[in-house]
């Protein structure tokens, strides 16, 4: 039982019927089998304009470029704005893509602290003390992979307001915007800031879940001119590999004005779902903490390691779950966060009831009673972060939790 990132893998979650008409027509068209500008179909970007601009922050065509997937805007952005022994700041937890890239470039990497107490907000303070002469630039992933956490738009205007303080540019993946839980709400950071140039990268990956089609963007939110160079890199640098496929390109504008809200619902709704089943049943395991998330495909799960004394680190655990009971997670250690794992919420409903299932036997096998745990911080650390499951006293005195 295998939970990769790529929510196509089960067939459970298709494509909204839009998607598939809007890339027929395109092919019937034959006007789409070209080579086209390196930044994209002056069309295919004029909608992406549409559907990011908000009454806030206003984009046109020239401020879009379309990219083969988010992950190739990350990477032109990252080799934009950094020069080799500069350094960026990267979220931990976080996607591990971000380190790939600025590492392969000579580029520094400094990890800022998400709080898992605090539903995943960036610790500001530590942020700010990370910044130094060579720091390039920010980048901000919400929703967030791993976490699955939605920033609130105070906390938001607070990471603005720390960032303009220093005059960086933020690179904000927002592969995941609108992919929020009921109850929450997404804001992009361009909407929120007049004074913070943001370069924002996102796709249809996600929200529309088609990876594999490869439809990605950066959008570019200047402010006072601040990022007219940024452009022209962005430019040069698009010329490499010619951007996402042309077809994909024909049929980017009738994919982002038809598909139906409905479409959107359906999705997060059975993903919503998915993560309530998984946070009831490791609530109730010895000696794990899942953190509630409020958006995107994940959920991260604390493991108090000294309860599972058998083994030595997350890796080690999440090795010996898949060997016991074929459940794959990954480490969290794959995102500089050793402690906890991470489950994908995508996968169909009796399969994720299966999972619960084998989850329970293995823990209840290999947990441990300890009367007070708090060897490695995760419990504690986790136990305040359940919206309300249990405190760090509780974790102290409840068995098994
Ligand atoms: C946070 C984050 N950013 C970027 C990407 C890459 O997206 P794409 O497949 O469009 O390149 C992913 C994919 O899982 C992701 O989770």
């Amino acid at each position: 039982m295998r939970f990769s990132g790529d929510p196509t893998v089960f067939g459970n979650l298709p494509l909204d019927a839009t998607c598939e008409e809007a890339v027929v027509e395109s092919l019937h068209n034959r006007k789409y089998n070209g080579y086209c500008p390196s930044v994209g179909i002056k069309e295919a970007r004029q909608a992406v304009a549409d559907y990011v601009s908000t009454p806030t922050s206003q984009v046109e065509a020239e401020d879009v470029i379309l990219t083969s997937g988010c992950s190739h805007g990350l990477e032109m952005l990252i080799s934009c704005l950094a020069d080799p022994g500069q350094n960026i700041l990267l979220p931990r937890p976080g996607f591990s893509l971000y380190k790939t890239i600025a590492v392969s470039l000579g580029i520094r990497v400094k990890f800022y602290d998400l709080l898992p107490e605090r539903s995943w907000e960036i610790d500001l303070q530590q942020l700010e003390s990370l910044i130094d002469d060579s720091t390039a630039a920010i980048v901000v992933c919400n929703p967030s992979n791993p976490c699955g956490s939605v920033f609130s738009e105070e906390h938001m205007r607070d990471i603005l307001t720390t960032v303009a303080r220093h005059s960086l540019p933020l690179i904000a993946d927002e592969i995941y915007e609108h992919f929020v839980f009921s109850g929450f709400k997404y804001h992009s950071f361009a909407s929120l800031s007049e004074d913070v140039p943001i370069l924002a990268s996102g796709g249809l990956t996600k929200r529309f879940l088609i990876p594999g089609w490869r439809m990605g963007w950066i959008v570019v939110n200047d402010r006072h001119d601040a990022l007219s160079e940024v452009r022209i890199g962005l430019q040069k640098l698009s010329t490499r590999i010619l951007g996402p496929n042309t077809l994909v390109q024909g049929a980017l504008p009738r994919i982002l004005r038809d598909t139906p809200d409905s479409f959107y619902r359906q999705t997060i709704d059975y993903i919503e779902e998915n993560a309530q089943e998984f946070y009831r049943t490791f609530r109730e395991l010895p000696g794990l903490h899942p953190v509630m998330p409020q958006g995107a495909m994940y959920m991260m799960v604390g493991i108090d390691m000294d309860s599972y004394p058998e083994f030595h680190s997350d890796v080690d655990f999440t090795e010996r779950l898949v060997t016991e009971e074929s459940v794959f997670c990954l480490p969290a250690t794959c995102f500089e966060y050793p402690n906890f794992f991470r489950v994908v919420l995508t996968v169909p409903k009796e399969k994720v009831t299966e999972a619960c299932q084998r989850m329970r036997n293995f823990c209840e096998h290999h947990f441990q009673p300890t009367t007070v745990r708090n060897g490695n911080g995760c419990a504690i650390q986790a136990g305040i972060a359940l919206n309300g499951s249990y405190s760090a006293e509780e974790l102290q005195t409840v068995p098994g939790k």
